[in-house]
């Protein structure tokens, strides 16, 4: 079978592996029909995943159908569609204990410190498998694993349909967000600097778009909150000088601002700014058994991915895909590969 493997940073090849060995107790052996690319493969595929080890295979937002189940698989038969959670934990430390296994002390992603979903084939157990519903093509099946970011991050805010919601970038990752945060009825603008994706934003539902290299954001953003900060900001530009302007001035009184982008530099941030309004900081990482209520989400079409998935591309031209994910922001969102 094919695989699409980064054998050093900067060389990707289609290779070819031996089919997975039969399944054995609760594994599956799932054949992979679509899988999404992320701004990571890309980190990865250019040596700038501090994380990563090589050889790998990519991909860690798949989905597909069983191929063969092992004995003790209940409720999964060849044939069935399903998406593969991405997330590994060791069920043992103080985070799986508390039910929050996504931050795991050893928690492994699939794609970053364990071979991915790009490839024709895959061996998993049944307990990261969730059935699909039948009319979800697969393209669109594909993006469960980013609404599943979205999932955690509304989650961790407490978004209501009271709350006023500022969503920092309009990537993948803030658009998700921006749908996850509307489902739940608040009121949501989104910032960026790329017009192309501010429009994106505005047919996928945002309230207001805030391009700020042409307009002031703080004045912006009171607007739109009334005379306040917004009482939720969703980081999601990796930008550190937003996270620090997120805490300073954009978030109200009571407010709540939640980390999902991670530069590695530190960030400036006064502590009585965050005492003064008795702030809430929080990340959200990966997701915590999210995908059940994102298929719900995609099922009941209560969010709309077709705004999402720009390109469709069989997976042998991966390599191209890359490239075209790297250098044409203005254009892309999500790229989706085909296995068949
Ligand atoms: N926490 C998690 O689980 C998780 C998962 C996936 C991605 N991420 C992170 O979330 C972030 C967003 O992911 P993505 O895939 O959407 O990335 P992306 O690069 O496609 O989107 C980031 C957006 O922010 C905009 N931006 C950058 N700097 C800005 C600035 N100074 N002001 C306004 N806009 C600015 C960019 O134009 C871009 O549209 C990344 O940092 C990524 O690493 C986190
Ligand atoms: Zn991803
Ligand atoms: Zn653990």
């Amino acid at each position: 079978m094919k695989v699409i493997e980064v054998l050093k940073p900067g060389q990707l090849t289609v290779g070819e592996r031996p089919m997975p060995a039969a399944p054995v107790g609760g594994e599956v052996v799932v054949k992979i029909k679509a899988a999404g690319i992320c701004g990571s493969d890309v980190h990865i595929f250019h040596g700038q995943n501090p994380f990563a080890t090589y050889p790998r295979i990519l991909g860690h937002e798949a989905v597909g159908e069983v191929y063969q189940a092992g004995a003790e698989v209940k409720d999964l038969k060849p044939g069935d569609r399903v998406a593969i959670d991405n997330v590994f934990s060791c069920g043992r430390c103080y985070a799986c204990r508390s039910n929050r296994h996504n931050v795991c002390r050893e928690v492994k992603v699939l794609g970053v410190h364990i071979d991915g979903v790009f490839q024709e084939y895959i061996k998993i157990t049944a307990d990261k498998l969730y059935k699909l519903p039948a009319d979800l093509p697969w393209e669109m099946a594909a993006t469960v694993e980013p609404y599943s970011i979205a999932a955690e991050a509304v989650d961790r805010a407490g978004v209501t349909k009271d709350d006023t919601v500022l969503v920092c970038g309009a990537g993948p990752i803030g658009l998700v967000i921006l749908q996850a945060s509307k489902r739940l009825g608040a009121r949501v603008a989104v910032m960026d600097i790329v017009a192309s994706r501010l429009e994106r934003a505005k047919a996928m539902g945002a309230d207001l778009t805030i391009n700020t290299r042409e307009t002031d954001l703080l004045e912006a953003v009171r607007e739109f909150a009334g005379g306040e900060g917004v009482n939720i900001v969703m980081e999601a530009t990796g930008n550190i000088g937003v996270l620090e302007l997120a805490v300073a001035k954009l978030v109200s009184q009571a407010g709540k601002v939640i980390v999902l982008g991670f530069p590695v530099e530190p960030a400036k941030i006064v502590p009585a700014d965050i005492m003064r309004r008795e702030l809430d900081i929080k990340g959200s990482r990966l997701n915590n058994k999210k995908f059940p209520e994102v298929i719900r989400w995609l099922a009941g079409k209560e969010v709309d991915p077709t705004g999402l998935v720009t390109h469709v591309l069989p997976f042998t031209d991966a390599a191209k895909a890359m490239e075209l994910f790297a250098n044409n922001p203005e254009e892309v969102c999500k790229i989706i590969l085909r296995f068949d």
